[in-house]
């Protein structure tokens, strides 16, 4: 919630509990009173309706709504939904009727460039890919179950954040949603290296939560914050890059795995190699 204090934008947790249970309602809506002008997102699944997707919006007076899509957590949660069959209809609906920007996310296995051509032919215009190799939702609702685990599942499955930029960047400029980074973002080189890779925001929760489980210090957790944001611009400075668009002109070599990755599925990975020549001719 002190991001706000750093002038960057928060996201709240599913509402889906504030709009289940009324008294917890104003869990949600601290969001908005600490923070009056800042932004925030209001977060909700892709099993609810253009109503609660309005509720959801209203109680945060959210600027955006975010709808996480999360079929592992799903299937390894318990209580977890079975039925993704409304989802990408209940999104289309809650885009065409809704009066603030919807980013569709992940939250934490990645996404394919058919996932987010899908997304977008429905109107979406901002995704999240959320990516792997930080916060890992198989995991954390397998320590929830008593038997039946996923534990093979565990690390197996989705696709990290480099491949998804890299899957969704492959699509069409004329049909590709902005993109947002997250998962497994740790530092400020991850973020700009998001940035070169073509994302458009960059998101982080995994790294500010585990630093402040650890110092219980809301101050320093917010002097992090922003320092990671000074770092950000020096690391631009070092790239030469005097703007976010610059630093996608600048010349990136991708490793091994994510080469292979490209291989397989028909991405020009050494085109990202030769930006600056490429620009040039
Ligand atoms: C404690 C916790 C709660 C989360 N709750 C939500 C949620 O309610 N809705 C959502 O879309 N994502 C949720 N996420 C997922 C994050 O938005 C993000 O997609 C994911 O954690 C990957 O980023 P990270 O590696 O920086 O944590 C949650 C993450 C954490 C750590």
């Amino acid at each position: 919630m002190i991001s706000y204090l750093a002038n960057i934008p928060v996201a709240s947790g599913s509402v889906s509990a504030g709009i289940k249970d009324p008294s917890v309602a104003k869990t949600f809506s601290v969001l908005r009173f600490e923070n009056p002008d800042g932004i925030i997102f209001a977060n909700l699944g892709a099993h609810h309706d253009v109503e609660n997707a309005k509720r959801a919006v209203d109680l945060l007076e959210a600027n955006a709504l975010q709808i996480h899509l999360n079929a592992p957590q799903e299937i390894v949660m318990p209580e977890g939904d079975r039925d993704f069959s409304m989802w990408l209809t209940n999104i289309e609906k809650i885009v065409r009727e809704i009066e603030v920007p919807v980013i569709v996310k992940e939250v934490g296995f990645g996404m394919s460039r058919e996932t987010v051509q899908q997304l977008a032919s429905v109107g979406v215009k901002t995704v999240d890919v959320s990516g792997t190799g930080g916060t890992d939702f198989i995991k954390i609702e397998n320590t929830r179950r008593v038997m039946d685990f996923y534990d093979f599942l565990e690390g197996q499955w989705g696709q990290s954040t480099v491949t998804s930029i890299v899957e969704a960047m492959s699509l069409p400029e004329d049909i590709r949603p902005q993109i947002i980074a997250s998962g497994g973002v740790k530092n400020p080189l991850d973020i700009v290296k998001a940035l070169a890779l073509g994302a458009d925001l960059v998101g982080m929760s995994n790294r500010f939560l585990r630093y402040f489980r650890e110092t219980h210090q809301l101050e320093s957790t917010l002097n992090q914050m922003i320092s990671f944001k000074d770092f950000t611009r020096e690391l631009m400075t070092l790239a030469g890059a005097k703007t976010i668009a610059e630093l996608r002109q600048k010349d990136m070599l991708l490793g091994s795995d994510v080469q292979n990755w490209c291989q397989a599925r028909g991405i020009d990975w050494q085109s990202y190699a030769n930006r600056s020549r490429l620009k040039r001719n």
